[in-house]
């Protein structure tokens, strides 16, 4: 059976991009391979933080987790920190990486810029090492993450083929050494739809966790009457109908992208249903359905 790996960070709360981008997609894959699904708190620990919130948080992305449908009895559902082996391939992958190319990740220079010189700590620049450790780990095949963790994924292939040069083969064999591969080469499992799904407030950024205002995302255990709000007021545009992939109406095609994945109908069938809709009428729609997929989800945390 392949091997399946992913996570999230245990910061602030689970939202609809964790959810489509990568949570919504495990829970199908449980079933078909043998999956190992954590929180990552090592990871959270990269910027400031807060001790309590950390651990409270940590609950509740394990929480979420399974009132999203990871089945424990499935998948293999642990915090990161639990299994010291993460931390101890981090340092040894970390001696084969280049630093050069920690240098060119997008989202150290993202976060570096945003965090400020003095809240730049090393682990923020080693932070893929250890996502590249998570993964090698446990030999994995397949990697189902949102689009912005690509990068992080192509640079664990790389770190796991220069090991595999460094470290296997026949040269070693040849000494006595185990020869072959060290590491599987793993691939990431990007959603056709959903793999970045955009802020409320702002077509072109996607929705994260960080961002100041809490109107662009939503998250996973909003009450309805937040829903509802959030989507009233979200951005959109003064053209006619709806429409996808139009690149002047960025938060139409994220909108319609939503409501197509929450409702699993195809995008024919959204273009079918919406294009003649005023904004009035599908925001309504698209939020009978969000609070319709997300009530049962909330209520597995209720019970
Ligand atoms: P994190 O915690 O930032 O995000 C968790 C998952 O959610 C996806 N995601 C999105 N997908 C679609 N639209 C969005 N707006 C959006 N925002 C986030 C992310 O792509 C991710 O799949 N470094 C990782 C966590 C990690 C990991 C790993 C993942 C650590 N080790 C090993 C896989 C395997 C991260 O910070 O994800």
């Amino acid at each position: 059976k392949k091997r399946v790996v992913s996570g999230v960070q245990p910061t602030g709360l689970v939202h609809l991009g964790n959810y489509l981008g990568a949570i919504k997609n495990w829970v199908a894959l449980q079933d078909l391979y043998e999956t190992f699904f954590f929180i990552v708190d090592l990871h959270a620990i990269t910027l400031p933080y807060e001790a309590p919130q950390l651990s409270k948080s940590t609950r509740s992305t394990a929480a979420i987790y399974l009132a999203c449908g990871i089945d424990s009895s499935k998948a293999s559902i642990f915090v990161q920190s639990h299994v010291r082996a993460h931390i101890e391939l981090m340092w040894l992958l970390s001696s084969s990486t280049p630093i050069g190319w920690l240098n060119k990740m997008i989202q150290f220079k993202e976060k570096s810029r945003k965090a400020g010189d003095e809240n730049v700590g090393v682990a923020l620049l080693t932070y893929p090492v250890l996502m590249a450790s998570d993964i090698l780990l446990y030999q994995s095949d397949l990697v189902p993450v949102g689009e912005d963790q690509t990068q992080h994924l192509e640079l664990t292939r790389e770190i796991a083929e220069r090991v595999n040069n460094l470290y296997g083969g026949r040269k070693w064999k040849k000494m006595g050494g185990r020869g072959g591969s060290l590491f599987k080469v793993p691939e990431a499992l990007i959603p056709p739809a959903g793999a970045r799904v955009m802020s409320l407030t702002d077509g072109l950024s996607k929705m994260s966790k960080s961002a100041p205002s809490d109107q662009s995302r939503i998250n996973l255990l909003d009450p309805k009457d937040v829903i509802v709000n959030k989507i009233k007021r979200c951005k959109t545009d003064s053209l006619p109908g709806l429409e996808f992939d139009n690149p002047e109406r960025p938060e139409c095609s994220n909108l319609l992208s939503v409501y197509q994945i929450i409702t699993g109908k195809t995008k024919e069938e959204v273009v079918n249903e919406c294009q003649d809709m005023n904004w009035g009428t599908f925001k309504a729609t698209l939020t009978d359905a969000l609070i319709g997929h997300l009530q049962p989800i909330q209520g597995n945390l209720l019970r």
